[in-house]
């Protein structure tokens, strides 16, 4: 058999998805398009029947599920939706190789891993970092974690869920500690730019006013990220263009501002504490991104 034959087989190895909702549901279509042999089972069995109609197998159990592939991919709400599911399956699952793309805590995916460990189990952890519609295309990015041969056995069939499939190290909370510290990013990020357009509306500017000056903003944040990453890693914080005591009076500002028009300020009262907490530590005269270590060192402590 020549190489292409056998990497051919190899991608098309049959592949089990625990859970259809959106993302198990986008899982399994890629794989059905890129001509894997998919076997799925969920939880409400009516959510097969699109995958089944594109020639995907439904089984009745996740044991059923586990037994018809050599890896199974589970994606639902939580590590306790996982638990359920699999653990009645952990024999059938012995000696087969479980992806964990359900997203959820560093520990939590730790703590997975030596259930599956002790069960015979090849483990990854796994982090889909893009929406659905980029699954099975080159926008999509799927971090993994756990033993890298465990890795490169499925690459090419992982591939397949999407363009980049990453592999970040053997500790198996890393692919989850990656997706915790960039949806920290978004979500706040996220809160501050509903604030932003609640704060404008507050003062009678239209969404559609503001929404040029809010890209410039976000526009900003690509070369900060760039910059922090290199003074945080290297624990240079200098306060060289702007300094957290001048960054306090602008936070201070923005909270006058949103009591005047009774917005909620909660959010940027913690933005405050912490870098006040910087300023108490006198470290007021250094740049925001020393407040990495701020945030690292316990609230007690002079940081
Ligand atoms: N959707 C996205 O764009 C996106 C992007 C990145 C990452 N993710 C991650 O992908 C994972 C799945 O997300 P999702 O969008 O497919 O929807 P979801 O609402 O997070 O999960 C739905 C799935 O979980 C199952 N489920 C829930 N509780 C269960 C239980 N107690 N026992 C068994 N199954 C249970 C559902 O089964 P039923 O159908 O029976 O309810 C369904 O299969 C999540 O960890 C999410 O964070 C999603």
């Amino acid at each position: 058999m020549s190489h292409e034959t056998l990497t051919q087989d190899h991608q098309r190895q049959p592949v089990t998805i625990l859970g259809l909702g959106p993302m198990g549901q986008a899982l399994a279509g890629a794989l059905l398009q890129a001509g894997h042999s998919t076997t799925v089972w969920n939880r409400t069995p009516e959510k097969a029947e699109a995958l089944v109609a594109r020639g995907a197998r439904r089984a009745q159990t996740p044991a059923e599920a586990v037994t018809a592939s050599p890896l199974t991919i589970a994606c639902v709400i939580d590590y306790d939706a996982v638990h359920t599911i699999v653990r009645p399956a952990a024999e059938e699952l012995r000696g087969h190789t479980l992806v964990n793309l359900t997203a959820d805590t560093p520990a939590r995916a730790r703590d997975t891993a030596a259930w599956a460990i002790g069960h015979g189990i090849d483990y990854l952890d796994g982090a889909i970092m893009t929406p659905t519609t980029t699954i099975g295309t080159d926008d999509a990015l799927v971090l993994y974690s756990g033993p890298e041969a465990v890795f490169e056995r499925h690459r090419s069939t992982l591939q397949n869920l999407g363009g980049r499939a990453r592999f970040l190290g053997a500790d198996p909370g890393r692919a989850a500690a990656h997706d915790v510290a960039l949806l920290d990013l978004f979500w706040t990020s996220m809160s501050g730019l509903v604030h932003a357009f609640a704060l404008a509306r507050s003062e009678g500017i239209a969404a559609a006013e503001l929404r040029p000056y809010v890209q410039g903003v976000v526009g900003l944040l690509p070369d900060i990220a760039t910059e922090f990453a290199d003074r945080i890693d290297k624990s240079r914080h200098v306060g060289d263009q702007s300094t957290i005591l001048s960054a306090v009076a602008g936070i201070e500002h923005i909270i006058h501002a949103a009591e005047q028009r009774g917005l909620d300020t909660g959010v940027l009262y913690s933005a405050r504490a912490i870098a006040q907490r910087a300023i108490d530590a006198r470290h007021g005269e250094d740049g925001f991104s020393r407040l990495t270590e701020t945030l690292s060192a316990p609230a007690t402590a002079a940081s």
